[in-house]
């Protein structure tokens, strides 16, 4: 008599990024063994009669216990960030080891590594930002590191003491391209920003709605189009976070119709919420300011149609949890304005049932490309698929058993992180994440946490098809016309 797996789930309806079909599926260790009818026995049975069996969540761009270039630090640690995302339906993120001016990469990477490996309860991979690309940094740091599998650097074009100039962008996106990763960018122009901070400051407009109006729409246009010149001159390719506008939508969309190699996320709050959000008493509406801000109800529409086009593949969380008192939001006083307020909002937890709800309960989407957003596209872009982001034989046993009808309002005091609070209180979304596994292990079931800090694993990851470079630089180079060989 054969072996009985180690789990089955029973009854389900499996959904992947190019199908949904009645089936189980078995596992046996930490691996997808079997998916089909008439599997065999198994030790544990999980009965998914009604359910949805989903690949858990890939959110490829998360903030964790990071301290800001302001020095104010993530209001969570790997274990909370992680549970919070657990309890969403995620399970695996990528974070940064971010780099401050004057630091060693290799050590940051280091630091942020200690603090994953005692903490998180999902698996990790990590991006590197690089705020301070010196020749040494390049030259050695970066490629023994990408070596090392951190296969994604993130570069700021804003933001005092993190943003780099063009030039030692070029420095970075080529030194990236002979390593092979990818790179990640924030991209709004700097000047503009500044600029429109310092003058809606000075004129006593401080409140938190003014940080939409600091940050231009021509700031992420102008911003886009340079980064996608860079990228071009380079032929390296490159990531755009978290796209806000219509317009920034419409440029990436005539790049990659170009043939330049560009991908691009955007946020379920540039999605769901607008910059109206950010106009509430006192400095309530700092629990909504993140960089780039929310938009218009224009915009919103405009994401969802370059998510159909496929001009976005990602929806990732942009998780950046600052608490509304005096450790994060408030760090510079109840009085201080909103350019000495730390942006970002917690998203990890929320991501998947907001956009469950969104995309497929509200009708706007498959289940299919749900899944392919959340999971499937940001694990093939970061070169972490096929044991992450779907469900088949051999993959991680890292699987979602939704309710599809399950009704659940959203809370502040429901939440897993440490913020204290959600950007949709009060929201009711269809659609829930019962129970879920970590390679094989049922992690959550209901409201409880079944697994320790430190359970999630390090995912060293080359850079693989996404960052390779498309060779249109090697076709054109001749060296009669251009530099040749030597720019490379
Ligand atoms: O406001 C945000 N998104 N803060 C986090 C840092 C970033 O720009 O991604
Ligand atoms: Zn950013
Ligand atoms: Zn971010």
């Amino acid at each position: 008599m054969a072996e009985p797996f180690d789990c089955m789930i029973r009854g389900g309806r499996v959904v992947t990024a190019s199908g949904t079909f009645d089936a189980d599926v078995a596992i046996s260790g930490e691996a997808i063994a079997a998916i089909g009818r008439g599997l065999g026995e198994a030790r544990r049975v999980i009965d998914a009669t009604d359910k949805l069996v989903l690949p858990g969540g890939v959110d490829p761009h998360c903030h964790i216990e990071q301290m800001t270039a302001a020095g104010v630090v993530n209001a969570d640690t790997f274990a909370t960030a992680t549970t919070s995302a657990l309890f969403g339906g995620t399970t695996t993120v990528i974070p940064f080891a971010a780099q401050h001016v004057g630091a060693s990469l290799k050590g940051t990477v280091a630091d942020y590594h200690r603090l994953a490996e005692k903490g998180a309860v999902v698996d990790y991979a990590l991006h590197m930002i690089l705020a301070d690309p010196t020749p040494e940094v390049i030259a050695e740091e970066l490629p023994a590191l990408v070596a090392a599998g951190h296969s994604s650097i993130k570069l700021f074009m804003t933001y005092d003491r993190l943003k780099v100039d063009d030039e030692r962008f070029l420095d970075v996106l080529l030194a990236a391209r002979k390593a092979g990763a990818l790179v990640c960018v924030h991209a709004e122009n700097h000047g503009m920003i500044a600029w429109m901070g310092k003058r809606l400051v000075e004129r006593g407009y401080i409140k938190p709605k003014y940080h939409a109006m600091a940050h231009p729409r021509l700031a992420e246009v102008e911003a886009f189009g340079r980064l996608i010149a860079m990228a071009r001159l380079v032929d390296q390719p490159v990531m755009i976070f978290h796209v806000s506008t219509a317009e920034g939508a419409a440029v990436i969309r005539q790049a990659r119709g170009e043939g330049t190699k560009i991908f691009a996320e955007t946020c379920p709050h540039y999605l769901l919420l607008d910059a109206s959000a950010l106009d509430k008493p006192g400095t309530e509406g700092a629990k909504w300011m993140c960089s780039p801000p929310m938009r218009t109800q224009g915009d919103s529409e405009a994401l969802w149609q370059a998510i159909r086009l496929g001009d976005l593949q990602v929806v990732s969380s942009d998780h950046a949890p600052f608490r509304h008192d005096e450790t994060g939001k408030l760090k510079a006083g109840p009085g201080a304005n909103f350019k000495q307020m730390a942006n970002g909002m917690p998203g990890l937890e929320n991501r998947l049932p907001i956009l469950f709800d969104a995309m497929v309960s509200q009708g706007r989407f498959t289940l299919e490309k749900f899944v392919e957003v959340t999971a499937t596209a940001p694990a093939r872009i970061y070169n972490l698929h096929p044991r992450k982001g779907s469900i088949q034989p051999g993959a991680d046993a890292d699987i979602a058993i939704w309710d599809p009808e399950r009704a659940v309002t959203l809370a502040d005091a429901d939440v897993h992180d440490a913020t204290g609070y959600t950007p949709y209180p009060g929201r009711v979304v269809r659609g829930w994440p019962e129970t879920v596994l970590v390679r094989g292990t049922v992690a959550v079931a209901g409201d409880k946490l079944q697994i320790a800090p430190g359970f999630g694993r390090f995912l060293p990851r080359s850079g693989g098809e996404a960052a390779r470079p498309t060779g249109r630089l090697e076709a054109e180079l001749d060296p009669a016309r251009n530099f040749g060989a030597e720019l490379l």
